[in-house]
């Protein structure tokens, strides 16, 4: 039996775990814990940390503008933590705290070729609401790649 994904708010102090979660999930390109740091710095900027029979297995973060809109910075599980409705509890999690701050719309972005990502999102009832051209920057052997934006109606 799986049990259920435990969440809980991070604090600045979670960026150093938070950057070792992130290795795990984006080891192309991962953020390092400064730039968690810096983000978890700015203000209605909400990080949690999810876990699972006391393992943490992922992360996200989201900036709101109150009373307006909020973007999802990121979400990510470790991959032998996927497709166990680990994401989807980050996820509420995040729409809570949209909720409480009384915004109505949720952004993010996604490389056009994270089809992983796009079916999540999709099954979250997230709409494509447009496309950045060469939001994601080329790096290395890694060419630029436009960005599809999703919004979730609260
Ligand atoms: C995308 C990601 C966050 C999904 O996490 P997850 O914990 O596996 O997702 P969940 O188990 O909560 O899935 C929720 C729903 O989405 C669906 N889903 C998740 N991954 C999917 C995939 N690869 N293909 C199709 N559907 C998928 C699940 O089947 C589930 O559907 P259900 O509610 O009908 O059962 C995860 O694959 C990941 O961390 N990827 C790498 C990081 C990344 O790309 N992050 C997004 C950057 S914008």
């Amino acid at each position: 039996m799986t049990s259920k994904p435990e969440i809980r708010t991070a604090t600045i102090e979670d960026a150093p775990l938070m950057a070792k979660l992130e290795a795990r999930i984006f080891p192309e390109d991962p953020w390092p814990a400064a730039d968690i740091q810096g983000m978890m710095s700015v203000p209605y900027v909400y990080g949690h940390i999810v876990s699972v029979e006391g393992e943490d297995v992922g992360y996200s973060l989201i900036q709101g503008a109150p009373k307006a809109v909020a973007d999802i910075l990121t979400i990510g599980v470790v991959p032998e933590g996927r497709k166990k409705g680990v994401a989807k509890a980050l996820l509420e999690a995040m729409f809570d705290v949209a909720r409480e701050l009384e915004v109505s719309s949720v952004y993010l972005e996604v490389r056009q070729s994270n089809t992983n990502a796009r079916a999540f999102y999709q099954k979250a009832g997230g709409v494509e609401a447009g496309k950045r051209p060469g939001y994601y920057r080329a790096q290395g052997a890694i060419p630029a790649e436009d960005a599809i934006v999703y919004q979730f109606v609260l």
